[in-house]
């Protein structure tokens, strides 16, 4: 190993030991993109410099879990996925009984409110069946998606994020740049912590969101998160990864697709 390769391994224990993330569950081109891009901020050219700082300041280690945490999401991220989604749930609320949706990870909560949104804005979806449960392992993204409200910034226009809706503006309430989700869209939606690789399988959901995680997953860990979500379907459950992700091969046979291009399968066993 080169003092570079070693240098680095130092930094990813460091945060094993004094940051609030578990570095192993990530694949390595993803923890050096992040740690990359935190030394860039902090003008550091090493990774031992780098190590220097991370054990010095807890600002610096506040900063780089935050980094690490990827809770990138949108509201309605990816529409055509959304607009082949609509049939789904429109069959799925038909079926005269509760309807148990999962949005696993739902980081900032935009993705399980745009489930809710949907339900209420599409006349054909019966939103009093539907029920859906958010989760994330960071508690910092659930307490913001507890809270709902999101800002439109130099880099996210919350009303063009809602354009998928026939009257967004009836499910938020909106002060200049600020956009609080209403209780009639927070009451579809309830949140917990769950760690998709540590934690128990859950069970029972008749549609499962497992989008935009798998791909910062190391290989080791593919295959157990998408089991965990794969595992809490019924029979004939419906599937949603991210429209970048796969299912892993060896699970193949237990889903047939409903959209390949918009990766909505269905669990035939
Ligand atoms: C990029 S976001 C995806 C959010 C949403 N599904 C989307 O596609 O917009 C990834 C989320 O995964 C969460 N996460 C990372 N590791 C996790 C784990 N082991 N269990 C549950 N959530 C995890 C992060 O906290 C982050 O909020």
């Amino acid at each position: 190993m080169s003092q570079i390769d070693r240098d680095f391994q130092r930094v990813l224990e460091e945060i094993d030991g004094s940051v609030d993330f578990e570095p192993e569950y990530y694949n390595e081109a993803y923890l050096s993109r992040r740690i990359s891009a935190r030394m860039r901020r902090r003008d550091v050219d090493t990774h031992a410099d780098y190590l220097d700082v991370l054990i010095d300041s807890p600002e610096e280690r506040a900063a780089l879990l935050d980094s690490l945490t990827i809770n990138v999401t949108n509201f309605f991220r990816n529409p055509k996925m959304w607009e082949a989604l609509r049939p789904v749930l429109q069959e799925l609320s038909a079926s005269n009984r509760r309807v148990r949706i999962w949005s696993a990870p739902c980081a900032d909560g935009r993705e399980p409110y745009s489930l809710a949104m949907l339900a209420l804005d599409d006349p054909s979806i019966d939103a009093s069946r539907i029920e859906i449960l958010g989760t994330d392992i960071s508690e910092d993204a659930l307490a913001h998606a507890r809270e709902g409200v999101y800002e439109t910034t130099r880099t996210t226009d919350i009303e063009a994020e809602l354009g998928l809706l026939d009257d967004p503006l009836k499910y938020v309430e909106k002060t200049e740049t600020r956009f609080r989700v209403t209780p009639a869209v927070q009451s579809l939606v309830t949140f917990e912590r769950h760690d998709l690789i540590a934690d128990a399988q859950k069970s029972g959901f008749d549609l499962a969101l497992c989008r935009n995680l798998l791909i910062y997953i190391d290989s080791a860990f593919k295959l157990p998160v998408f089991e965990t979500v794969a595992e809490s379907l019924v029979d004939g459950g419906h599937l949603v990864v991210g429209m970048t992700e796969t299912i892993p091969a060896g699970c193949r046979d237990g889903f047939e697709p409903v959209n390949k291009r918009c990766r909505i399968y269905k669990r035939v066993r």
